[in-house]
């Protein structure tokens, strides 16, 4: 039976255990997307506390991309030395990181992409407030031939794999979505041609690392939308992926607009609220050969290890718990089993957004206070 604390591999890569860091925009780069001291740390951090494998903040493969401030960027041959700090400190500290590589399509606005955001077609998104330009068939070959070009700097400069961003209403997920992609072309229609836009990507990256190097994808199951993506559909697309060769698909749903079901849900408070995309995930898991990551509300170690051992899912992906305690894994190695202390409030996405970096607001409230007393 699996187990939480075994390691396991994926295409060859050694994992120490179950438990990923899902993607985690952090808001500490440059302006133009260049990797910070306060990034590297932060990433050492997470490697020694435990995690079997950090998966990087998003990082955007051409600038208009770009959706948030502080956000990483591969889009460019100038930030080799930064980004071999970063592997190098997570493979000091023992870890091992992929990226996560994004377009953020309609998601965006012009003054982070520093231009009209592209779509796959000219339908706003809730949530952002400028109408997308829908993409030209030579949109789509240079965003696809970017994909390729931020994951061959990514294997180049030592990450251990990459992470395509098809969840959440970016741009992979804007092509999946019904809600979003009209197109009459090649590119749009049934689910098995609105998911050409992932394998184009897909094919661009596994030219560009090889065939040995691990290449997965984030899929939202459900967009969580009406009229948005289903888990029907995302079915259908990740046995597609699978059968390209992708080497593993983490399970999330819900984008900026879905309201209480975003993929980021508050007050997980009990065990029942925890493992929300779990149902869907185990969809997927029956679905596909490969393996399967699931991520949303995992807070105590029950639940956690029930998912690997009765669930029969691969990997328990975590973001928020491990802002506020980058240790949980290693402490739940050492036998202190409590649950993560993130109250799933959300605070924590402001200071990215304002102060050059996120951090828990909770945490930092409550050691403010004992100073003062
Ligand atoms: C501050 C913050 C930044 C996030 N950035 C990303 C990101 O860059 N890429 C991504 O796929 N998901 C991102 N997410 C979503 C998380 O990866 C995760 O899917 C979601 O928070 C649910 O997991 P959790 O309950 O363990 O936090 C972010 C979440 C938070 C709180
Ligand atoms: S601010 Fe802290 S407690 Fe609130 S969601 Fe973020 S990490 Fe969790």
């Amino acid at each position: 039976m699996a187990t939480l604390f075994e390691e396991t591999e994926i295409k060859g890569l050694k994992i120490k255990n179950r438990m990923v860091r899902s993607a985690t925009w952090e808001g500490m780069c440059e302006p133009d997307g260049r990797p910070t001291a306060k990034l590297v740390r932060c990433n050492g951090e997470l490697a020694a506390g435990g995690v079997g494998l950090i998966i990087s903040g998003f990082a955007f493969v051409r600038p208009e991309g770009k959706q948030l401030p502080g956000k990483m960027g591969i889009h460019t041959d100038d930030f080799a030395d930064d980004f071999k700090a970063l592997t190098g400190a997570v493979h000091d500290a023992g870890g091992k990181i992929a990226i996560q590589l994004v377009h953020a399509g309609g998601q965006t606005d012009t003054r982070n992409a520093g231009r009209k955001p592209l779509a796959p077609s000219a339908v706003k998104v809730d949530q952002f407030p400028e109408l997308p330009q829908e993409m030209t068939a030579d949109d789509i070959r240079a965003i696809v031939g970017a994909f390729g070009e931020g994951a061959r700097r990514a294997r180049d400069w030592g990450f251990d794999a990459v992470q395509l961003h098809g969840a959440h209403g970016y741009l992979i997920n804007q092509f999946l979505s019904p809600l979003t992609n009209r197109r009459s072309d090649g590119y749009g229609g049934s689910i098995e041609t609105r998911s050409r836009f992932a394998l184009d990507v897909y094919g661009a990256v596994r030219s560009a690392v090889g065939a040995d190097f691990p290449v997965m994808i984030k899929l939202n199951a459900a967009d969580n939308l009406s009229g948005g993506l289903e888990v029907d559909d995302a079915v259908v697309a990740a046995q597609q992926l699978a059968e390209a060769g992708i080497d593993a698909i983490e399970v999330s749903a819900g984008t900026p607009a879905s309201g209480d079901k975003s993929p980021a849900r508050q007050k997980i408070d009990q065990p029942e609220k925890e493992g929300y995309n779990l149902e869907p995930a185990r969809r997927l898991k029956a679905a596909v050969g490969c393996p399967v990551m699931v991520v949303g509300g995992f807070r105590s170690y029950g639940v956690a290890e029930k998912t690997v051992n009765e669930n029969g899912l691969d990997y328990v992906a975590l973001s928020r718990p491990l802002i506020r305690e980058p240790n949980l894994p290693g402490r739940w190695l050492q036998g202190d089993r409590s649950p993560a202390k993130c109250i799933s409030c959300n605070g924590c996405f402001k200071p990215g957004l304002t102060k050059g970096g996120i951090y828990c607001v909770v945490e930092k409230k409550e050691q403010e206070k004992q100073s003062k007393g």
